[in-house]
């Protein structure tokens, strides 16, 4: 059990009203609300440490340094990460995506290839790959989704031929909140040989993930998801790759010597991370961590799923409303419409009481398509939101609804 009036009062934004209502923060899948010790630590950072990393003998540099690379240690055991060089900080999801996009482009790809996606990938793990394929006569294929929403496995292998190299799948579709079978899809593509990129931007909030168990290449998230500050992520790599990835990105601190003539490029994170890193934001993430390790990432998952029943069950009983994605087994998200109603409008009234959802297609304008609407309203909880909360929802979107029809 969770006290989540305890972990609510280290989210002073909570407190706030907005619209003469107290702020009910329900779009958490765009960006999770930060505690205080995130708060601090970044506070702490600049107000007595702050100093450029691994470039100085000062002690403030040798302080920066140690904080930063703290952050790397504690993430990498948040996911079970043996050696913490396989994590390179980059500026999230997004950013990490496109590196290992243009990394492989320059090492396994070749004219013709095929990259297997999935029907509900947002639009950071679709244009990167959509960019290589139209610039390589690539071809993109797509797992498609069943009658209840969820990817077609079954279809996922025939899609397989000699010219598939990568498959690149969200971990939770960050719109309808499915949890994708990925030790089913590990399975089928290690048969076949494909590099496996896992993306965890709304996985790594909600759920315990073991990447060594996991076994993929790559996997990616970010930390604002995770209650951490915006701008900084990660990009996990194999060991494998951790060595054989051809960089994109170049510049300071990613070298052993240079001449004009030839570099040679320092080993491990390093040599993916040019330039003055955002350190205050690594440092953020660190404590963001701990903060989910003191909590459990366990109970956050129990707590918000049931949050997600209960609020399915209470949407599953108003006949206006069309939910996408139902499951017992989801991470954080629900998505819905009111029949007959455009999403932005929901979501414009519900703001007047207070309460924060996201709307519209949600960066999956492919899984509309294939839905054939033009938007949800996506209900996003994180670890201090309450039935209470769902309560009060539930009540003015009743309202919202007769005002709609
Ligand atoms: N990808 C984020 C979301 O789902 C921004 O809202």
């Amino acid at each position: 059990m969770i006290d989540v009036l305890n972990i609510r009062n280290q989210f002073p934004i909570l407190n706030q009203k907005i619209n003469a209502n107290t702020l009910i923060y329900f779009d958490n899948g765009a960006t999770v609300q930060k505690p205080l010790s995130v708060i601090n630590a970044i506070n702490n950072y600049y107000t007595h440490s702050n100093a450029n990393i691994h470039r100085g003998v000062h002690t403030l540099s040798r302080i920066a340094s140690e904080l930063y690379e703290n952050s790397r240690t504690t993430i990498a055991h948040f996911f079970n990460v043996s050696n913490a060089q396989q994590l390179i900080f980059t500026s999230g999801t997004t950013e990490s995506i496109n590196l290992i996009a243009q990394g492989l482009s320059k090492s396994i790809l070749t004219e013709g290839d095929e990259i297997i996606l999935s029907q509900y990938e947002h639009h950071s793990n679709i244009l990167p790959w959509q960019l290589w394929a139209q610039e390589n006569n690539g071809h993109l294929k797509v797992i498609p989704l069943n009658s209840n929403q969820e990817l077609d496995l079954e279809k996922f292998e025939t899609l397989i031929t000699k010219k598939t190299k990568i498959i690149s799948i969200a971990h939770v579709s960050n719109t309808l909140g499915v949890i994708s079978n990925i030790e089913k899809i590990i399975k089928i593509a290690k048969k076949h040989n494909l590099v496996i990129v896992l993306d965890g931007a709304q996985s790594a909030p909600h759920m315990q993930i073991d990447l060594q168990k996991l076994e993929v290449d790559f996997f990616v998230c970010s930390a604002h998801k995770m209650y951490g500050p915006t701008g900084v992520g990660i990009l996990y790599m194999n060991e494998y790759w951790l060595n054989n990835l051809p960089i994109s990105k170049t510049g300071g601190g990613t070298i052993k010597s240079v001449t004009f003539n030839e570099t040679i490029y320092a080993e491990g994170a390093l040599r993916f991370e040019p330039g003055t890193p955002n350190i205050s934001g690594v440092i953020g993430f660190g404590a963001a961590v701990n903060f989910i390790n003191e909590i459990k990432i366990e109970n956050i998952y129990k707590h918000e799923l049931e949050l997600i029943n209960y609020i399915q069950n209470k949407l599953l009983e108003l006949p206006e409303v069309v939910l996408y994605g139902v499951s017992n087994v989801k991470a954080g998200v629900i998505s819905f419409n009111i029949k007959n109603n455009h999403p932005f409008d929901v979501g414009t009234l519900l703001d007047k009481y207070g309460i924060a959802v996201r709307t519209g297609h949600h960066c999956t304008q492919p899984l509309m398509q294939f839905l054939q609407i033009p938007g949800t309203v996506r209900v996003s909880f994180a670890v201090y939101n309450t039935k209470q909360e769902i309560d009060f929802f539930i009540e003015k979107l009743k309202k919202v609804i007769l005002m709609l029809s």
